[in-house]
């Protein structure tokens, strides 16, 4: 089967129709969702914080999905306007910018704690015009990224190479813009679970004693599925999943404060704000 990126511009690709059939797909849900777990494993937020992510290709929202299910805030971008429409119509929590990661990204210096990038990475490597050169717009958007991410936080990107050339192309445009990290391979000898995983740490952390080290890839033999999603499930049944806890709280007065900067009207905040209400039938 031929790859989508050879097809069409993501943009074209990506028309109404495509965002529908994507978003509906029971297979693809299940895919992108695993993957963003695994992503946000590889991001390795302490457990306790609530992050403000950047998600890059965001898409029509199923990997931001998970962002939400997790408690953190978090901004999308994605080229295709179909699939952002059926991200809004879908109401996610993060706020949503039509933006070509090719062209960089200009959020303030050192903005999000951290990023994630779902089955993306792959589209920027074709020159789908004359005008799209690959080498240069991964340096443009992984210097960009740089600037946009806290000292010390990661970027996360999983990704279908086409070759090894492409896979050395990426490594070498991020570490140029100023990354350290590398490529993690998931369940390297299946050709069905095979998995890659570009880790990306900008910078070090202040109170850091050495550099970051690179995690290790999955495989059979350790018997570990996505760890992150299992000990998510872990944490559910023992009724600790401290992450939602934060978000029941933080997450009202969040969404109410980036209402009033919108202008929206937006009750004052009081002692009743965000408490837990009772079901009613
Ligand atoms: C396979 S979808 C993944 C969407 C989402 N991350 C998910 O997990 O469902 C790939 C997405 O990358 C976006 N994309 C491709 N090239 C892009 C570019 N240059 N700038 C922004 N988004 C891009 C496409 O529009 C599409 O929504």
């Amino acid at each position: 089967m031929s790859r989508p990126e050879h097809t069409a511009p993501p943009e074209i690709f990506y028309n109404e129709d495509e965002a529908s059939k994507y978003t509906n797909n029971s297979r693809i849900i299940a895919i992108q969702s695993e993957m963003t777990y695994r992503a946000l494993e590889l991001l390795a937020i302490p457990d306790d914080q609530v992050a403000f992510l950047l998600d890059i290709g965001c898409g029509s929202g199923l990997s931001g999905e998970v962002l939400d299910e997790e408690g953190h805030f978090w901004v999308g971008m994605d080229i295709s306007e179909s699939m952002l429409e059926v991200a809004n119509g879908r109401e996610v929590d993060g706020d949503l910018f039509l933006q070509d990661i090719g062209q960089g990204m200009s959020y303030r210096p050192g903005t999000f704690d951290g990023a994630i990038s779902i089955s993306v990475l792959q589209w920027l490597c074709n020159a789908d015009k004359t005008v799209n050169n690959p080498r240069s717009r991964l340096k443009t958007f992984f210097s960009s990224l740089y600037s946009s991410l806290a000292r010390g936080a990661r970027a996360v990107f999983q990704f279908y190479p086409e070759n090894p050339a492409q896979i050395e192309m990426i490594i070498s445009s991020a570490m140029k813009a100023g990354f350290t990290g590398g490529l993690v391979v998931d369940f390297p000898n299946s050709t069905k679970a095979k998995k890659y995983y570009l880790c990306l740490f900008a910078g070090f952390k202040d109170n850091a004693s050495e550099a970051p080290k690179l995690p290790k890839g999955l495989d059979e033999e350790s018997g570990a599925q996505v760890a992150y999603a299992s000990k998510r499930t872990r944490e559910k049944r023992r009724g600790k999943d401290s992450r939602k806890e934060l978000k029941d709280k933080n997450w009202v007065l969040h969404k109410k404060e980036l209402n009033r900067v919108r202008g929206k009207e937006t009750p004052n905040d009081s002692k009743y704000t965000a408490r837990k209400r009772r079901v009613r039938f």
